[in-house]
């Protein structure tokens, strides 16, 4: 099967956007766009998302067993790009970010829609990328505001 076809029809799936973060054994910050994420059950509160094998912060996540999943307003397409990009050092600044930290020190952007701090409860296998299950242990729905939309490779407006 041809990669891009199968790509743009999965793209045909339109999606919110998220900002992923975590915080490295060295205190270093990380955040990572991903379109991946779902709900996947209430009680107890799981979320997912998919992680690319080939992603410069992959073996922290997989080690630090937490992270955060950041949901990101209409108006935070900047904040998307640059955390879609390889810093230079494999890193992306959060200088100029707006965040806090609650427990386990992964950065809470302001301004998303909702933030959930999550403990990572398995990691699967999935191809070229993993799914990572988080257990909620903390959130916050401001529920004010509309969704950025991507579908299709393009960012959209509701
Ligand atoms: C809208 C959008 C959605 C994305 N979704 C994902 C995703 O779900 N999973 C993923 O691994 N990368 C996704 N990416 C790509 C990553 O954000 C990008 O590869 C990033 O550089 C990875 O960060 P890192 O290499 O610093 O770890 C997405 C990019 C964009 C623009």
């Amino acid at each position: 099967m041809d990669t891009v076809t199968f790509r743009n029809a999965c793209g045909q799936f339109a999606t919110g956007v998220t900002v992923i973060t975590t915080i490295g054994p060295g205190g270093e910050l990380i955040g990572v766009t991903a379109n991946s994420f779902s709900s996947v059950s209430l009680a107890p509160p799981l979320l997912l998302f998919c992680l690319g094998r080939d992603a410069t912060s992959f073996s922290t996540f997989q080690s630090i067993g937490h992270f955060a999943i950041n949901v990101l307003h209409e108006d935070q397409k900047d904040d998307c790009m640059h955390f879609a990009r390889v810093g230079d050092d494999g890193r992306k600044p959060f200088e100029g970010i707006d965040y806090e930290t609650w427990d386990t020190g992964a950065p809470i952007l302001s301004g998303c829609l909702a933030n959930f701090e999550c403990t990572t409860e398995n990691i699967h296998d999935a191809g070229d990328h993993v799914i990572m299950v988080g257990r909620v242990n903390r959130m916050r729905a401001e529920g004010e505001g509309k969704p950025l939309i991507f579908h299709a490779g393009k960012f959209h407006q509701i």
